[in-house]
């Protein structure tokens, strides 16, 4: 049979199919081509079985089994009906490979995740690699599906219903290890004897003997209050974990609970319409637009020779403080041995307290062992002087917020690192267009902003300047890249891009609060939008003195529209500065616990006024995407795409809304623009006057995603 995706051979009676033949690609995928070769593979198994010994499935690519069905396939299913009958086909295929009478094992070695395990598991036996590449998992979650193959039916017979909810619901991951553990491998190998080892394995599961253990667990699940327990706790779990907002979860426990005790053909036809229901569902497309955001943002659209791009192996952070402490344990992760440099000793310590403390969370959650922390916090060095600059590729300055200091501090670094050394700042508000001035070879010179705390927040802006050279660009996003954050290109301007739209958040909630609205109403309807934090909560996670110092650097180079109430000068002076004086809007025990609103910030603020949570909610959605539009007719970033992942990534706007311009897309940009002209009307005509931009857009009948 000639083949062009999948490798099928027969030796010694064993069917061999092996996938990610003729590809370049690092990831497998299950795209229509090899669904269908793999349909007439299965076909040809069946017809040809009698006298054979089993099937085995392997991949041929170092790096993949399979990473799932194709993003794109899933993405052009846009009819319900489609969307079940493509679910359907795979799970008529996935069927006829459990209905074989031959025995059949799967081989896994690296990702084997959504279509990619639900095959695995139609399978007697899987079997695979100790590698830590290899991971198992159905993620459909995250992209507001279900696993539509047979997923959700089959991983619960593998590992019992409270582990399947838990793994399902969650869209986790398991290591080899992990997945052995809750049996839904039969055995681990070093990758080199995996499939040498398979033989073994081709045994048919049919009258597979249950442990004692096994028997007892799966008759408590069997057993129908067990089951509502169960039920009714994951509910619970989702619910806390999701606010509600996510359908995904919700539905896939509606599917798993009303179809206990269903045939395979009743329970696989309720599987594939609830897939059809979510794939065609706002909120998936949402969730996938998201992830081709992030595929895009791996790639550049900057023509560089490859080889003239600086090799990064070696760091350096300038200042030990709250950010460089994160910076260079971003650094020693990623084996680039940092130096730490900073005035004294005790400023030092505070750094390697900040990487040790998430160094300490890797190791709690297992994912280090206790030598990799100690080696790599051992990897960081402390010091106070420039010893051993000369052989850093990167800098990365995180030093006090002064622009005088930092152009001194980059004048002098230039002479103790070698020319090709890429020279950065984790500036948050000054400009780097200045800062460039202070360097004799400013092309080499860049921002590079990342978010508090490094170790979480995964959005970097790499900010440029007019002398910036394109392999400057090109190196920096390549190492943003592969210490696995995700990197927006952003022009220098005030704020550059997510706190300049972060500005009119913030800066209207002053106002709100001065109108009469309660912080109690106002945190908790944009919680209700689905916003990670109020902008009050916000504000005290961020400290109101650094926010009112933001605020008036904004306003300086923003003018009018910026312009914020004094709130946080009163609270400055009060020295209610937020979490980091244990009171703000909210006040904090000495954990950082909240303990509610602070009593005093009641007294200063009337907080009379009941406003409806939509208008709340359009007070300080509207202003932040006229921002954007400001910003993008400036060219501070070139799509909306790029907005709205500096915004899920950077303060995560809801993800389920695709960001904030996909989300002003599809309410109607003539909506929004009649919306502001209405709030300039009655609030104020400097804060809310339409941006020209989106005026223009309304005018020629089209969206912010025009633009890509
Ligand atoms: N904290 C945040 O949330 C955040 C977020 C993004 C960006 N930033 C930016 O990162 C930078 C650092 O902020 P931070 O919050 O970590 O400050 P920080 O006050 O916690 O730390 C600054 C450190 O720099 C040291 N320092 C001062 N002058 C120095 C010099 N000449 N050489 C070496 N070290 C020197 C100080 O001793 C201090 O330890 C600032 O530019 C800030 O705007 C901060």
């Amino acid at each position: 049979m000639d083949t062009k995706y999948i490798e099928f051979k027969e030796e010694n009676s064993i069917y061999y199919v092996g996938f990610g033949k003729n590809t370049k690609k690092s990831m497998t995928v299950l795209d229509e081509s090899t669904l269908k070769e793999l349909s007439e593979i299965i076909s040809s198994v069946k017809d040809g079985q009698s006298g054979k010994k089993g099937l085995v499935l392997h991949s041929l690519s170092d790096n993949c089994f399979l990473a799932g069905a194709d993003i794109s396939l899933i993405d052009s299913l846009t009819e319900e009906s489609e969307a079940a009958a493509g679910a359907e086909m795979g799970q008529k295929l996935y069927n006829m490979i459990e209905d074989l009478s031959i025995p059949t094992v799967a081989c896994v070695h690296g990702p084997c995740l959504g279509g990619g395990l639900e095959l695995s598991m139609s399978c007697d036996h899987i079997i695979c690699s100790d590698d830590s590449k290899t991971s198992l998992g159905l993620p459909e979650v995250k992209l507001g599906i279900l696993p539509g193959f047979g997923g959700t039916y089959r991983l619960p017979k593998r590992v019992g219903l409270p582990a399947a909810l838990d793994l399902i619901l969650a869209g986790k991951m398991l290591n080899a290890k992990k997945a052995k553990k809750l049996g839904l491998v039969s055995e681990v190998y070093p990758k080199e004897n995996l499939l040498s080892q398979a033989e073994k394995h081709l045994v048919k599961n049919l009258n597979k003997k249950k442990s004692f253990k096994e028997s007892i667990e799966g008759f408590a699940t069997e057993s129908m209050p067990v089951r509502k327990y169960i039920f009714q706790k994951a509910r619970e779990a989702v619910l806390k974990q999701t606010k509600g907002f996510y359908q995904a979860p919700l539905r896939i426990l509606e599917l798993m609970e009303d179809g206990a005790g269903k045939s395979r053909g009743s329970y696989l036809a309720m599987e594939a319409q609830a897939f059809g229901e979510l794939c065609v569902g706002e909120q998936s497309q949402n969730l996938r637009h998201l992830f081709f955001m992030m595929e895009k943002s791996k790639k550049l659209d900057i023509e560089v020779e490859e080889t003239k791009l600086a090799n990064l192996k070696r760091g350096a952070a300038l200042g030990a403080g709250t950010m460089g402490g994160g910076i260079a344990w971003l650094m020693a992760q990623n084996n680039m041995s940092p130096i730490m440099k900073d005035l004294n000793t005790s400023a030092l310590e505070l750094g390697f307290k900040q990487s040790s403390k998430n160094f300490q969370g890797a190791l709690k959650r297992k994912k280090i062992s206790v030598e990799k922390f100690n080696k790599l916090q051992r990897s960081i060095r402390g010091q106070t002087d420039f010893t051993g600059f000369n052989k850093v590729d990167l800098v990365i300055e995180a030093i006090v917020e002064n622009m005088e200091l930092k152009k001194s501090v980059f004048s002098d670094l230039e002479k103790h690192v070698n020319d090709s050394c890429l020279i950065t700042s984790n500036t948050s508000s000054l400009s780097v267009e200045e800062m460039a001035t202070a360097l004799e070879k400013p092309e080499r010179f860049g921002g590079l902003h990342f978010f508090n705390p490094v170790h979480k927040m995964p959005l970097v802006e790499i900010i440029t300047h007019s002398k910036m050279s394109n392999e400057t660009i090109a190196a920096l996003h390549k190492w943003v890249v592969k210490t696995k954050k995700t990197p927006v290109i952003v022009k220098d301007g005030p704020g550059f891009l997510v706190n300049r739209i972060l500005m009119p958040y913030l800066n209207e909630a002053g106002y709100l609060l001065e109108e009469g609205v309660s912080i109690e109403d106002l945190d908790k309807a944009c919680l209700d939008f689905g916003m990670p934090m109020g902008p009050c909560r916000l504000l005290d996670e961020i400290g109101i003195d650094v926010g009112e110092k933001v605020a008036k650097i904004l306003h300086e180079g923003l003018g009018d529209r910026a312009q914020s109430n004094n709130q946080s000068s009163v609270m400055v002076e009060k020295n209610f500065l937020g979490k980091k004086t244990s009171v703000g809007f909210y006040q904090y025990d000495e954990s950082g616990k909240s303990q509610g609103v602070n009593p005093e910030m009641e007294k200063l603020l009337s907080q009379d006024k009941k406003m409806d949570k939509t208008e709340i909610q359009m007070r300080v959605i509207l202003p932040m995407i006229n921002e954007a539009a400001y910003i993008l007719e400036e060219g501070i970033v070139e799509t909306a795409s790029d907005v709205d992942l500096g915004l899920i990534f950077g303060i995560g706007f809801p993800p389920f809304r695709g960001g904030l311009l996909r989300y002003a897309d599809s309410e109607g940009l003539d909506r929004i623009y009649k919306a502001l002209e209405g709030f300039k009307d009655t609030v104020s005509s400097d804060r809310y006057t339409p941006a020209p931009f989106l005026e223009s857009l309304v005018k020629e009948k089209k969206r912010f995603y025009h633009l890509g």
